[in-house]
């Protein structure tokens, strides 16, 4: 039986900030960020947008589509969770009127969260192939005004709807993971932005994509050249291409030719949004799906990397039809009707977004009709709207 991603739902906030203001106003020169770090914009979210709301609004996008009786199943993957004991799956539950009989939880291990969920999610469609699951990764990178990860920030949201006969994407038997306790990225509980030993976190991210890579080959008997496509969690699209040349060392020009071709429409919606960390690989996923033409069985390698840190290699064949369940009119319009923001616009909001509102104070949100938003606490309980 296959199984795999069915579905994929895209959310970034209406806000955004330029990359070439963000370099003027740092005194930094622009092609430091465009070409150095490779992003053009980043998303802002607003103190109405959190992990929660994104969620929704991803998932929205294809819940009418779907049959929302057979979701037996749903995992929310975060590092930007709104409470220390609540799932914030709950909040996505009750917004969607899930059935009560629906398994869910939140999970955490930085960037690596959605895929964690998403290799639950596979082995329970296996052992209930009627049932279906939703993963949702959603997430706000914060590292602070004018700090060197400032450029590598972004808010978003990417929810996937996994089912046995999948449209999009089956996945294949096997993974190749590794693991070691680290200090490259991290967020203490009392820090609303997140600690970095930036450069490091790089070197870690790379070594761990050629260990990875490397044992899932082997796994598998596979060689580069079998792979269509290998996309990567981006955190910014230049670390992505360095992964990917060294996925191409020592390869005929064809597969390097192919690969970074497929890398590169991989990137288009990263260099737009952001590092949205646990959905930032599958935010690669679906840019390189609206970006390019894939032939039915193509395989896609996979790479999944969260700082602390654990990453995972694994892949997938395309379906045939696969275009037919995507919208990218609808995710380009997302990303072009967002409102640019001045950068000491998006300081006062990146700031006023890190503070907690004051109980009973109602948060009016400028999203579109139809979006869903946090409205502040009521009795210390988070609500949540919809336009
Ligand atoms: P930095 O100090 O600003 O950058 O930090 P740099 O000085 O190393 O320059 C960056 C690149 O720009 C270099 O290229 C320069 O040569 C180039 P590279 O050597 O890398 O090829 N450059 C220029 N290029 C063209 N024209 C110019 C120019 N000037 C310089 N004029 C850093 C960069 C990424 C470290 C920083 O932004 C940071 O700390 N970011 C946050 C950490 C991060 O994203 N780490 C990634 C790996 S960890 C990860 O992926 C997990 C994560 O998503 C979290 C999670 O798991 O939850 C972060």
């Amino acid at each position: 039986m296959q199984v795999g991603i069915d579905q994929i739902g895209f959310y970034t906030p209406n806000k955004y900030v330029d990359m070439v203001d963000l370099a003027e106003a740092r005194n930094v020169d622009p092609n430091k960020f465009l070409i150095g770090i490779g992003q053009k914009k980043m998303s802002v979210a607003d103190q109405t947008q959190d992990a929660v709301s994104m969620g929704i609004n991803a998932t929205l996008r294809y819940w009418n589509k779907i049959d929302q009786d057979k979701v037996g199943l749903m995992i929310f993957g975060t590092e930007s969770s709104v409470d220390q004991s609540k799932s914030a799956s709950l909040f996505v539950k009750s917004a969607l009127h899930l059935k009560p009989e629906v398994r869910t939880f939140e999970v955490k291990e930085a960037c690596f969260g959605l895929t964690a969920g998403l290799m639950m999610a596979r082995d329970f469609v296996r052992v209930h192939p009627d049932q279906s699951a939703i993963v949702i990764g959603s997430d706000i990178a914060r590292y602070g005004v004018n700090t060197p990860g400032e450029v590598t920030q972004g808010a978003g949201s990417i929810s996937l709807l996994i089912k046995s006969d999948p449209s999009i994407l089956s996945l294949n038997d096997g993974h190749s993971a590794y693991s070691e306790d680290i200090n490259d990225f991290w967020r203490p509980n009392n820090h609303t932005t997140a600690l970095v030993e930036g450069k490091y976190s790089t070197q870690v991210y790379l070594d761990f994509f050629s260990k990875t890579f490397g044992a899932y080959k082997e796994l598998k008997g596979w060689k580069t050249q079998d792979f269509s496509a290998i996309i990567c969690h981006l955190p910014y699209t230049k670390l992505g291409l360095k992964a990917n040349r060294l996925a191409v060392e020592g390869q005929d020009e064809e597969t390097s030719e192919r690969l970074l071709t497929n890398f590169e429409a991989s990137k288009q919606m990263s260099m737009q949004v952001g590092n949205i960390y646990t959905a930032s690989l599958y935010m690669s996923l679906l840019s390189l799906l609206e970006n390019t033409d894939l032939a039915p069985n193509s395989l896609l390698g996979l790479f999944s990397y969260g700082s602390g840190a654990m990453a995972e290699f694994y892949s997938g064949n395309i379906v045939d039809g696969y275009e037919e369940q995507l919208d990218p009119e609808a995710d380009r319009l997302m990303l072009s009707e967002r409102q640019k923001l001045s950068v000491s616009e998006y300081e006062k909001i990146f700031n006023k977004a890190m503070e907690v509102p004051e109980d009973g104070q109602e948060l009016i949100s400028d999203e579109k009709p139809g979006r869903w938003y946090f409205a502040g606490t009521k009795n210390e309980v988070r609500q949540y709207k919809q336009k």
